[in-house]
C-alpha cells in the first residue's frame, strides 16, 4: 500500500465511481476527480490545463477517462501525461474501447491517436478496451427511453455486444494500478456472452416486469437521433461506426480478460439486469 494516491480521472462516471470502491477495499490511496469540484473531488477539467498540476500534485498513478464527446482529445492526453511524467507519476491506466480493433477503424481515428499518445508517453502504461457497459442502459444514454417509452434504440440490427458491467472494468482498473504484471499490456474486457440488444431489451424487460422493446434503425434513423441529442458529427460518427461493426458481426468476442486479471468471474447480463431492475420501474 502506497501513501501517494492514484488520480482517479472520470471519478464521478460509470467505470471511475466503481473505481474509487475498488481501491478503497485495498487501502489504496485515491484522489478523486471532477469538473465540478464538489463532494471530495479535486476539480479537473480537460478543457482548462490550469486544473492540472494541483490534480497530479504527489501522485504516483492515473486512471485516465478521455474527455467525452471529443473525437480526437489526443493532443491534451499528450500534454497532460507529459506534465504528469515531469511531476513524478510512473504509471498510466486509459480507459479505451473495443471499437479500437474494428475493421471500421482508421488508422488516425481520435481513439487510436490517444492509445497512442499513452503508450508513447514514457509512463508504464495501460489500455483497457473495454465493449459496450452494460451500465449505458441503467445510467447511460439509454436510460430515458427505456424509462420513458419502454424503448432501446440502435442501428446494430440482430447483432450482438458481450455487454461487460462497469465494476468489471473497474476491477481490471484496480488490478491494472496496483498490481504488477500489466505493463504495456492492452486488455480487451467483455463480460461473460454476447447478446443482440433485443434480447438485452428482454432481459430488462423479464427483470423489471414491464414491456421494453429493441427498435432497429437504419444507419441514417439513428443519426437522426443522435443528432437531436446534440452530439457533435465527427463523434456521431465514430458512434455510427462502432454500430456497423456491431451489425456485422464483428462485436461479439467474449475475453477471458475479467475472470483471468481479477480472479472473479464478469458478471452476466441477467445478474446486471436483476441488480439494476428498480431504475427501469414505471413511475
Ligand atoms: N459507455 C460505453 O459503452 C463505453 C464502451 C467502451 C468505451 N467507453 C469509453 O469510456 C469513456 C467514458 O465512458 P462513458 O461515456 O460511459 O462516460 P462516464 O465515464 O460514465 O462519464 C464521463 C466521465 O468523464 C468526466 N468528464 C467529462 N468531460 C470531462 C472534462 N472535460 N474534463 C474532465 N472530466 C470530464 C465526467 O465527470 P464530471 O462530469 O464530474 O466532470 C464523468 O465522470 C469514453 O472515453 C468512452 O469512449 C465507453
Amino acid at each position: 500500500m502506497h501513501a501517494s494516491p492514484i488520480l482517479v480521472t472520470g471519478a464521478t462516471g460509470k467505470t471511475g465511481r466503481r473505481l474509487l470502491n475498488h481501491l478503497a477495499r485495498r487501502g489504496q490511496a485515491a484522489r478523486s476527480a471532477s469538473r465540478r469540484g464538489d463532494g471530495g473531488h479535486v476539480v479537473f477539467d480537460w478543457h482548462n490545463p490550469a486544473t492540472f498540476a494541483p490534480a497530479l500534485d504527489g501522485a504516483r498513478a492515473i486512471y485516465l477517462v478521455p474527455p467525452a464527446f471529443v473525437e480526437d482529445p489526443s493532443d491534451v492526453v499528450a500534454a497532460f501525461l507529459a506534465q504528469a511524467r515531469g511531476s513524478g507519476v510512473e504509471s498510466v491506466v486509459a480507459l479505451s474501447s473495443m471499437g479500437v480493433a474494428f475493421p471500421h477503424e482508421p488508422q488516425d481515428s481520435g481513439r487510436r491517436n490517444v492509445e497512442r499518445a499513452v503508450s508513447e508517453s514514457g509512463l508504464r502504461w495501460t489500455i483497457l478496451r473495454p465493449t459496450g457497459f452494460a451500465q449505458n442502459f441503467s445510467e447511460g444514454f439509454l436510460l430515458p427511453a427505456i424509462r420513458q417509452a419502454g424503448a432501446v434504440a440502435s442501428a446494430t440490427g440482430t447483432g450482438a455486444v458481450a455487454f461487460v458491467d462497469a465494476d468489471d472494468i473497474a476491477g481490471v482498473a484496480a488490478c491494472a494500478l496496483t498490481e504488477p504484471g500489466h505493463a504495456h499490456a492492452t486488455h480487451v474486457i467483455t463480460g461473460p456472452r454476447a447478446l443482440s440488444f433485443g434480447e438485452a431489451a428482454d432481459a430488462i424487460a423479464k427483470a423489471a416486469g414491464r414491456a421494453v422493446v429493441h427498435h432497429a434503425l437504419p444507419r441514417e434513423g439513428m443519426a437522426q437521433l443522435l443528432q437531436q441529442a446534440g452530439m457533435p458529427a465527427d463523434y456521431l460518427e465514430m458512434i455510427l461506426r462502432d454500430q456497423d461493426a456491431i451489425r456485422e458481426g464483428y462485436g461479439a468476442d467474449v475475453t477471458d480478460t475479467v475472470a483471468r486479471v481479477t480472479d472473479r468471474p464478469a458478471r452476466d447480463f441477467d445478474d446486471f439486469a436483476q441488480a439494476a431492475a428498480d431504475v427501469w420501474a414505471v413511475r
